[in-house]
């Protein structure tokens, strides 16, 4: 399976040099299998915790993708995180992948290196003038980077966390209805707890109805993202299963609405993100056959993960349901944060 089939559309002659910190979690394996044959980025220096540094990508990590190591990358030796040595480097763009904790130190030192910072943890997400960028919700969101000092000073995009993620794709489309009040519920894989994760003696044949912080995400994330103030009611799920989310919601529009209407909107939402490498063929994937979504998908779509998959759709009363699947380690991490790069790039660099 090739992270981009829709590359060579792409294709520019000099490559931008990012680095990977975290290369070797869950999130970062996916950053490495897309940037692996990026049309724009380069993986120019690859970090993890430092007892790794020194050794062959491909020989110490363990691998948990459902699709083979890139050759390219086996070979990348995992280096020190060295603001100084990246800088010498050339590197442009810094992606993180990294745990909270860490993420919560080492960010603020990029951003003041002056580098261009893509991250996944939430540790500077509620702050003030960064954004939570999703291309297919919210690329006006990218300019905040300004108020952070770009160009002059260095920024940090972050994304969203993944049970969010796939909500606010879905929902960017219908907000023009008027979001009312919207009920969720998430049933989401293991490897959203990242690698080693969750015991296998916790969770294998289990479901488990609490994950830390995720309700409250969820929360304060959909409000930020599509800047609406509805109240949203979420129970976030934990269940057997490798990859992927799936969520049912149930929403109440303020205006009268009927299911051609969302079927429509959804299948017009493309936000003006054709232009980026990684936006997927189809943003959202609605299918009427009454068991879809389901798990199995996940690696569906072009490219491959970072479709948002919808289906159940139904009226109840005033209210609409359905039943929505994202990635999360690809739409819902790596894959959306490489996005929100390339959004950067099309709009700053290449301008
Ligand atoms: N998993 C998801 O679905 C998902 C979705 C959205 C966002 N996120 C967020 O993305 C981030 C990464 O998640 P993950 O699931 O990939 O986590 P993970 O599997 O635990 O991976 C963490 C990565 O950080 C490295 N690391 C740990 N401690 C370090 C330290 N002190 N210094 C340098 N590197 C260190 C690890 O290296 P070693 O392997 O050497 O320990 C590993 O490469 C987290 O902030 C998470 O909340 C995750």
């Amino acid at each position: 399976m090739i992270s981009n089939p829709r590359k060579d559309e792409f294709r520019r002659e000099t490559k931008i040099k990012t680095a990977l910190l975290g290369a070797t979690g869950a999130v970062g394996q996916v950053f490495m299998w897309m940037l692996s044959d990026h049309p724009w980025f380069d993986i120019t220096r690859i970090s993890a915790s430092e007892s790794r540094v020194g050794k062959k990508y491909g020989n110490d990590v363990h691998w948990i993708l459902p699709m083979e190591i890139p050759k390219n990358i086996q070979e990348i030796t995992i280096q020190s995180f060295d603001i100084e040595a990246m800088k010498a480097e050339g590197i442009q763009i810094v992606f993180s992948a990294l745990p909270n904790p860490v993420a919560e130190k080492v960010e603020p030192l990029l951003i003041e290196a002056g580098f261009a910072v893509f991250s996944n943890a939430a540790a500077m997400r509620y702050k003030k003038d960064v954004p939570i960028m999703i291309p297919e919700a919210n690329i006006e969101a990218l300019s905040w980077i300004e108020k952070q000092g770009y160009p002059e000073k260095g920024f940090i995009v972050t994304n969203a966390n993944c049970s969010t993620t796939g909500l606010a794709v879905a929902m960017a489309p219908l907000k023009k209805f008027g979001i009312k009040d919207l009920s969720v519920s998430t049933y989401q894989s293991v490897s959203g707890a990242g690698h080693p994760g969750l015991s296998a003696l916790d969770i294998t044949n289990n479901v488990i109805p609490y994950i830390g912080s995720e309700e409250e995400k969820m929360i304060i994330e959909f409000k930020k993202i599509l800047s609406v103030e509805t109240e949203i009611f979420p129970f976030c799920v934990r269940v057997p299963i490798m990859f992927g989310h799936l969520e049912t919601v149930w929403v109440e529009f303020e205006q009268h609405v009927e299911l051609p209407d969302v079927i429509d909107a959804w299948n017009n939402s493309a936000n003006g993100i054709d232009h980026l490498p990684s936006t997927p063929l189809l943003p959202i994937e609605y299918d009427p056959q009454e068991n879809l979504p389901q798990t199995k998908q996940a690696f569906y779509g072009v490219p491959a993960g970072m479709t948002v998959f919808t289906g159940r759709l139904k009226k109840q009363g005033n209210r609409i349901g359905f039943a929505l699947l994202v990635n999360n380690v690809v739409k819902g991490a790596a894959g959306g944060s490489i996005q929100n790069a390339e959004a950067f790039v099309a709009k700053y660099l290449d301008k």
